[in-house]
């Protein structure tokens, strides 16, 4: 059996290799009373070859985080480094090629080119960076993302489902570093969304990829390793093998009032930091569908989000 998960709680203590971190991350934008404090001096580090949920309300900061950690964004204040290289200072030119070389991105809308097919699609992040794909790695995404008969196929002519897992491909093909998913599952029905964070859980689990993925939904971070709880642009909380209901109990108590939430010093800091956070453990991560499905409604917190962030959009929810 694979220990990633099992090691999780103890690898948060420290010492094990970190595929993004921040350090006092500050993001603010525009000036005098237009001036938006999106990210309040957030230290988080993210562990490699592991699945992160970056959760809270609409506005908390959750894209800007992301966008901060992927080089995508500038920052306000503070450091970040993905894997040993700080981007804090680098030039466009520089972020550009760090970002083609080892980051991976999926978004709400799949952001696919409606005139090349879906292996064009997969390929084209590569082929405009003018690098060869390690053909036997592209097969085993293919593969893995049961992608194989529908490569000579344009995005119209795939369900939104299968659209997403040509953006999964896309993300995975370059064998990128990290994969930053900002609510990929938001504009899937909840199958094909099940199913996409499945092959995220399998990029993790099976390919040895980075994940941290953005999302409102407690279906959605139960697939993950960790979840982080973001509010005002702080991290509040976080969460190792998070369970649907557990996640849903905490977005509870933090929609009740901060009053009734402790909030941690630091993310990751101190030995165990979510030894008591998670009141009724899963013994078997794994075996969530086995349970209850949980069919939890939306939390009111943050209702859907118009048009899908992206890099250049403004993004208002
Ligand atoms: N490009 C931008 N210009 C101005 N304000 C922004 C921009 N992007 C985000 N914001 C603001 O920063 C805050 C955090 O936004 P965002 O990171 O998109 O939150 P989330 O993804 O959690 O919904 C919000 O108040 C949002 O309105
Ligand atoms: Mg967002």
């Amino acid at each position: 059996m694979s220990t990633s998960v099992a090691d999780t709680a103890k690898g948060a203590a420290g010492g094990h290799e970190t595929a993004a971190r921040a350090v006092s991350l500050v993001k603010t934008y525009g000036m005098g009373e237009a001036r938006v404090v999106a990210l309040d001096g957030v230290d988080v580090s993210i562990g490699r070859g592991r699945f992160t949920a970056v959760m809270g309300p609409s506005g908390s900061g959750k894209s800007t985080l992301m966008h901060c950690l992927a080089g995508l964004d500038t920052v306000s204040a503070g450091r970040v480094w993905l894997g040993e290289r700080e981007i804090t200072g680098l030039n466009d030119r520089q972020l550009t090629r760090l970002r083609r070389d080892h980051v991976g991105f999926m978004f709400q809308s799949f952001n696919l080119l409606p005139t090349l097919t879906a292996e064009e699609n997969i390929t084209l992040p590569m082929d405009i960076a003018g690098r060869k794909p390690d053909r036997e790695w592209l097969r085993e995404v293919i593969s893995t993302l049961r992608l194989g008969d529908r490569l000579r196929h344009r995005p119209s002519q795939l369900s939104g489902g299968q659209q997403q897992r040509v953006a999964c491909a896309r993300a995975l093909a370059a064998r990128p570093d990290l994969i930053f998913a900002d609510e990929p599952t938001g504009n899937l029905d909840s199958r094909s969304g099940l199913e996409v964070l499945q092959f995220l859980r399998e990029a993790v689990d099976g390919l040895g990829q980075t994940v941290v993925m953005v999302t409102h939904d407690p279906n959605a971070a139960a697939h993950a390793d960790r979840a982080l709880y973001l509010a005002d642009g702080r991290i509040v909380d976080e969460m190792a093998r998070p369970t649907a209901e557990s996640v849903l109990e905490r977005m509870q108590i933090f929609a009740t009032g901060p009053k009734a939430a402790q909030p941690l010093p630091a993310t990751g800091a101190g030995p165990s930091p979510n030894a008591d956070s998670n009141p009724a453990p899963d013994p078997d991560p794994d075996s969530d569908s086995d349970s209850e499905p949980p069919t939890a409604p939306r939390p009111a917190t943050d209702p859907p989000t118009g048009p899908a962030s992206s890099p250049d959009a403004p993004r208002n929810g």
